[in-house]
């Protein structure tokens, strides 16, 4: 069901109403699950429930706004949801007024089972209805029944005009693609998020400009597949035009994006990477797998060939370059040999990290109608074999960087050792070393002492400095 008003008519800005206690204070609470996108769009909902005047809250109990930002890229985090709802239930028979609301990725792709399992939620929003919040928020308070507000339109165009609750003082999160026409047979980001849709160049750089103008000294732009950026759009702006456009902007220092895929990625971005000193040396470039055939059934659209060129096309225009990927095992039908090919291609191109994952069926995937499903015991052996190769070369990488200098750019007081401070190089290693908050979104250089496969303990080694990178920086 989509609010009274239906899609695409203008949000009306209501006060927040409280029927038994009109003047207390409001609070909301927002768990959020999922990738980068989730968290930039949970902050967009967090802009619409304080216009709407709630005020964050880190205790649960407490909150009269409660939303769900859910993953459903594979079961498992899936499964996490349901169990979270769980939760929920006595909160919900303890404060019936609360609300609670799923959003994202399963709220899209699972709205019915969401609403037969839990019937007290009171709001599902996929990820593109976020601009229906607040009507759903009005209509859930009135609701006298068991039906939620349910608004999962993915036709929908994302406006620009929503407000967000930026949480990260030094760096945020700025989208330049929304959704993705891939279509990747294992891969349920295309139903959950739609079809691609790339935002005006000057919208981003009016984002970029503001959070710059409101203290952040980094930005990570974010989209499905960064390389396709543009292929939307009427005037010819691609990727790389578009981080020339960025790389103007006063006071911006740092410009990071993911997600790249292999078959897009052109020369000309590896170029505009190596020549803009704001832009950082870091590649994340998903392999998925290190066998032609199984890429060919995945549909992604290259060969390892093909992946382990650009690979030496990034690192002939950058030394210094961090590579990271994602890969999966036993997407249906690996063999073992196949499995050796991916093995192969981490010992061949040494990736300084990987995030590696078990194939998990999506229903309504391509690749979950295959035959020859790898047994669960067989993908964990697997996973487990890839990670121990991977743990050992990302190790040595970061052993070999012990005595450098690295410049950091510093986030903020280290969680678990407060007179410490934690950031990261341009390379997105983290770093942590002795300090104090002045040093917060300072660049300083720090020498590695000692490594991680996480990163570095170090040491600052002159004067904190804040001039801008130079392009050989990591
Ligand atoms: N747009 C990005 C990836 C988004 S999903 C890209 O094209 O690379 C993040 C990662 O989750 C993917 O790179 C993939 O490695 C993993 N993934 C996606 N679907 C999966 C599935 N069904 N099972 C296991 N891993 C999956
Ligand atoms: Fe999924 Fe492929 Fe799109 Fe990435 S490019 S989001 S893996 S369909
Ligand atoms: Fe991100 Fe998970 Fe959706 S990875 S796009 S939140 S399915």
């Amino acid at each position: 069901m989509v609010p009274e008003g239906g899609r695409g008519s203008k949000v009306v800005e209501l006060p927040v109403q409280c029927y038994t206690h009109p003047r207390m204070t409001r609070y909301y609470f927002i768990d959020t699950m999922g990738c980068q996108m989730n968290e930039r769009d949970s902050e967009t909902v967090a802009g619409i429930v304080e216009q709407l005047g709630y005020r964050p809250t880190d205790d649960r109990d407490q909150a009269d706004f409660i939303a769900l930002n859910t993953c459903a890229v594979r079961a498992k985090p899936q499964h996490k949801l349901f169990s979270k709802l769980g939760e929920l239930r006595r909160i919900k028979e303890q404060r019936p007024h609360t609300i609670i609301a799923v959003l994202g990725c399963v709220a899209q792709v699972a709205a019915q089972e969401i609403a037969q399992r839990a019937p007290y939620v009171d709001i599902i929003i996929g990820p593109r209805n976020y601009s229906h919040l607040t009507r759903a928020i009005t209509a859930a308070q009135a609701r006298a029944d068991n039906n939620p507000v349910i608004v999962t339109d993915t036709a929908e165009v994302i406006p620009e005009e929503l407000p967000a609750a930026r949480i990260a003082p030094i760096s945020s999160y700025v989208n330049v693609t929304y959704g993705c026409n891939n279509f990747c047979a294992y891969c349920i980001v295309p139903y959950a998020r739609g079809r691609q849709q790339s935002r005006a160049p000057e919208q981003i750089v009016s984002e970029v400009e503001q959070a710059v103008a409101t203290g952040r000294q980094e930005v990570t732009l974010l989209g499905q597949n960064v390389n396709s950026y543009g292929e939307d759009l009427p005037a010819g702006c691609d990727f790389a035009d578009l981080l020339t456009e960025l790389n103007r902007v006063a006071g911006l220092k740092r410009i990071r994006f993911t997600t790249s895929h292999p078959k897009d990625l052109s020369l000309k971005l590896l170029d505009a990477m190596a020549e803009l000193p704001k832009v950082c040396e870091h590649l994340h470039l998903p392999i998925q797998s290190g066998d032609d055939q199984v890429l060919e059934r995945m549909g992604r659209g290259y060969t390892y060939e093909h992946y382990r060129r650009l690979i030496e096309a990034a690192r002939e225009r950058m030394p210094q370059v961090s590579i990271t990927a994602d890969v999966m095992v036993g997407f249906p039908g690996e063999t073992e040999a196949q499995f050796g090919n991916t093995l192969r291609a981490f010992r061949e191109i040494r990736f300084d990290q990987a995030f590696m994952f078990k194939y998990s069926d999506r229903p309504g995937t391509r690749a979950a109608q295959m035959e020859s499903k790898v047994p669960e015991k067989v993908k964990q052996q697997r996973l487990e074999q890839l990670i121990a190769c991977q743990n050992e070369i990302g190790h040595q990488i970061n052993k070999e960087l012990v005595g450098a200098t690295l410049e950091v750019l510093v986030e903020g007081r280290d969680a678990k050792s407060p007179e410490k401070v934690r950031g990261r190089t341009g390379t997105n290693k983290i770093v942590i070393f002795p300090g104090g908050s002045d040093l917060q979104g300072q660049i300083v250089e720090v020498k590695a002492k000692q490594a991680f496969l996480w990163g570095f303990l170090g040491e600052a080694v002159g004067e904190a400095w804040d001039q801008s990178i130079g392009s050989n920086a990591y």
